[in-house]
């Protein structure tokens, strides 16, 4: 009765990986119970998330073709935009949120425009644009753009707007910061940069303040969610932000903090249980009021338990 934190199924927001092909399900090997799917085999997955009455799923595709451009980020008949059309019409009651970034579909495996080593922020916007309004197009619920890029929320706002979603909301990873937890990840989607690093868009670990300046930058230009990510080593950020902003905020427990409670679990030197949910715990009591996490389905489960 008295306690202050109580973790819903609702708070959560299952990931998952959809890529080209037929009957595919890939066994990520970093993330152990994670698969990359093909569309004609995210019934068994979907039929769980459906079970499960969660918040609601983030996806993110996996083209088989890559360009500089990334053009299958935004094609009518992307991977991602079949895959949106075919959740929204099956399962109708599952609230959909596509990931917006170019990283799993350039060649060059960065979340913008490249020329010669160095990111264009300015010229990858009209891409992210088109990417959010044919994600809308196909029916997502929510877009959440995760490339970093100055002044995307903006340009998103402004470009579903004026194709007529008005209704979609944006969640804004809005204080990403540039972090070793994505490793497992970058397997998961094949989006590991092909030279250099994220440096120049994400954020250093090392400031707190900054987190919350992009925070407020992306509130102003019209986020309807922020999000904070990694979740727990910048729970202190969430707190803040907390305390600091009157929106919901999102957070991202990330592949490499799963791929660290599996490895452990696995071994047998902790409570998976136990751990996750005292994580999962720990996010909302920070301040999260939605968590993204691939401990989503397991996690229901045991709060039945309890
Ligand atoms: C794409 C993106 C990444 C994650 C979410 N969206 C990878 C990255 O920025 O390198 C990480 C998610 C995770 O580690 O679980 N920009
Ligand atoms: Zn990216």
């Amino acid at each position: 009765m008295m306690q202050e934190t109580r973790l819903h199924p609702k708070d959560l927001v299952y990931p998952i990986f959809v890529t080209e092909g037929e009957r595919i399900q890939n066994p990520v090997d970093s993330m152990p119970g994670v698969f990359q799917y093909s569309i004609d085999r995210m019934d068994e997955i979907l039929e769980q998330v459906k079970a499960a009455g969660i918040g609601g799923v983030m996806l993110f595709g996996i083209p088989a073709h890559k360009d500089p451009q990334g053009s299958q980020a935004y094609a009518r008949d992307g991977v991602t935009q079949r895959a949106v059309r075919y959740i929204r019409e099956k399962y109708p009651e599952i609230y959909i949120v596509v990931d917006v970034c170019l990283c799993e579909y350039t060649s060059h495996g960065h979340c913008g425009m490249v020329r010669g080593e160095e990111i264009l922020n300015d010229e990858t916007l009209p891409y992210l644009v088109k990417m959010a309004v044919s994600l809308a197009q196909a029916g997502a619920d929510m877009v959440a753009p995760s490339d970093m890029m100055d002044g995307r929320v903006a340009a998103i706002r402004e470009g579903l707007d004026q194709a007529g979603f008005t209704q979609t909301p944006i969640m804004a990873y809005s204080a990403k910061f540039a972090s070793a937890y994505y490793g497992p990840f970058r397997d998961a989607a094949q989006s590991a940069p092909g030279f250099g690093d994220r440096k120049s868009y994400q954020m250093d670990c090392a400031n707190g303040q900054e987190a919350l300046r992009e925070i407020r930058a992306d509130i102003e230009e019209g986020a309807d969610l922020v999000m904070v990510k990694p979740a727990l080593a910048y729970l202190d950020v969430l707190k803040e932000a907390a305390l600091t902003f009157d929106l919901p905020l999102a957070v991202y427990n990330v592949s490499g903090e799963y791929a660290m409670v599996k490895a452990a679990a696995a071994n047998g030197w902790i409570d998976e249980r136990r751990i996750v949910l005292e994580n999962l715990t720990a996010m909302k009591r920070a301040g999260a009021k939605v968590i993204i996490t691939y401990h989503a389905l397991d996690a229901v489960n045991w709060l039945k338990e309890e």
